[in-house]
């Protein structure tokens, strides 16, 4: 197992020493990384311990360190998953060759694309996020969203390691820019729309963390496919971390609906609102709004984008390896959503250029199960929240501007109209309420009023862990 090199400025686990142009010109970003980190990092805090855990292996047990960091200290460093001996490539026009250690010439822009697309959404959600910390629920989830946003950047190293050491002169350009565009920024935003949004409250940032993070999961696990195989590593092992990202949001829902079905309960209301919760129906809004923006990352149902780089053996599927077809999909075809007249209906199309959405279908998939688990707990009060229909709330592809209902109606404008203002995504109401709620809660063991408390801590430690020291 390759080991890491802790000894120097940047930790990895690639022999960084043996490469001292490299080495150097990742020497010469670090600085700019880290002034990044505290002028668009989080707003406060960026003196204070907190109890972070560092990657110090990739191996699958113990590949963390858990103790208490200074966030501009945070030792943020380039790990590779281990070579796989006799790694082939799984899918696309090579399949069967021996995968690539280094960018074959051809295939040069548009693998820097789709690592600079990746790369961009990184610190982008930690911009997004950076006010958040001013009014975290408990000192548990300060300590979680922290988490978060380190391994945001550290993913952006991940990227700008690719970069740096791939792609010559212009890579390192790229790595510059990805410092340069900030998330809302006018003049120079983020790539993709869903990252121009400021994550408002801690509500968002669950959901945020729940529905975007993992397009992240999915976009990765595609990307671990790739037949470049130094990609493939950084996100097999980016994937390990993107784990807790999630968990992090689906269990802050579960959360917030544990304390939401308690005031039901104490209060026989619906309306928990007046009693410091947040009730279904607001719980159902927010969730339509993260779901739908994140069905766009996924693109257009058709794209011969995503058909050219399954050829070239770029992206894969999710669990590419897993699936029973010939992997090549020259000749198959499949069914995608596409308006029928004035209904909302599907079309037959060939496979290879329908690849978006077979990993829109794969990831919806995956965000059903956390709903399940949701809605086991809201049960109890005969409640449940569902997952509107692909169709609504769209910007991109078929469905984009068209007036569908959450459960897939195709209706008048005026309707439709009337359900976005006020039943179907977050009202001004909904939000002023959710902001009313925002009061920072910063004594150990303690949880603000909308939520219940985890089950457990972080690490072993008990959930009164002293997280965060001022
Ligand atoms: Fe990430
Ligand atoms: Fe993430």
């Amino acid at each position: 197992m390759t080991t890491v090199d802790y000894d120097t400025l940047i930790p990895n686990n690639v022999d960084l020493a043996a490469d001292r142009r490299l080495q150097r010109a990742l020497e010469a970003w670090q600085p700019k990384f880290v002034e990044w980190w505290k002028t668009l990092g989080p707003l406060a805090f960026q003196d204070s311990d907190v109890y972070l855990r560092t990657a110090v292996s990739v191996s699958q047990e113990g590949w963390a360190n858990f103790g208490y960091v200074k966030m501009p200290e945070y030792r943020w460093g380039v790990f590779l998953a281990d070579r796989v001996p006799g790694r082939t490539v799984a899918f696309g026009d090579h399949l069967g060759e021996e995968v690539w250690q280094e960018v074959p010439g051809e295939y040069r822009a548009d693998l820097r694309r789709l690592i600079v697309v990746q790369g961009d959404t990184e610190p982008a959600s930690v911009e997004q996020q950076r006010a958040l910390c001013m009014t975290a629920p408990s000192l548990y989830d300060l300590r979680n969203l922290f988490q978060v946003n380190v391994e945001e950047g550290r993913h952006l190293w991940a990227m700008v390691y690719l970069l740096h050491r791939y792609f010559g002169r212009d890579g390192r350009d790229e790595a510059d820019e990805l410092l340069l565009r900030h998330s809302g920024d006018e003049d120079n935003p983020r790539i993709l729309g869903a990252f121009n949004e400021e994550t408002a409250d801690w509500l968002s940032f669950f959901f945020f963390t729940y529905f975007t993070d993992r397009d992240g999961k999915f976009q990765l696990a595609s990307l671990k496919e790739s037949a470049f195989d130094p990609l493939a590593r950084t996100c097999d092992f980016m994937l390990k971390e993107e784990a807790h990202h999630m968990f992090v949001g689906a269990s802050g829902i579960s959360r917030v609906i544990q304390r939401t079905v308690e005031l039901m309960k104490e209060h026989d209301t619906d309306d928990v609102g007046a009693h410091g919760g947040i009730d279904i129906a607001t719980l159902q809004r927010y969730l339509n709004f993260h779901y739908s923006v994140s069905l766009d990352l996924f693109g257009a149902e058709t794209s011969t984008n995503a058909a050219n780089y399954f050829a070239a053996g770029l992206k894969g599927r999710f669990q590419e390896e897993k699936r029973a077809d010939d992997h090549r999909l020259k000749d198959a075809t499949r069914q995608v959503p596409a308006m029928d007249g004035e209904r909302v209906g599907e079309r037959d199309a060939p496979s290879l250029v329908a690849l978006n959405e077979t990993l829109r279908e794969d990831y919806i998939a995956d965000c059903a199960k956390g709903l399940e688990r949701w809605n086991r707990i809201l049960a109890e009060v005969g409640a449940g929240l569902s997952l509107p229909h692909v169709g609504f709330n769209r910007h991109v592809g078929t469905f984009a501007g068209r007036p569908i209902t959450p459960d897939g109606r195709l209706v008048t404008t005026a309707e439709w109209e009337a359900g976005m203002s006020a039943q179907w995504l977050p009202t001004d109401l909904d939000k002023a309420h959710v902001r009313s709620l925002m009061a920072p809660v910063r004594e150990p063991g303690k949880m603000a009023g909308w939520l219940a408390a985890p089950a457990a801590g972080i690490h072993g430690k008990p959930v009164d862990f002293d997280y965060v020291q001022a």
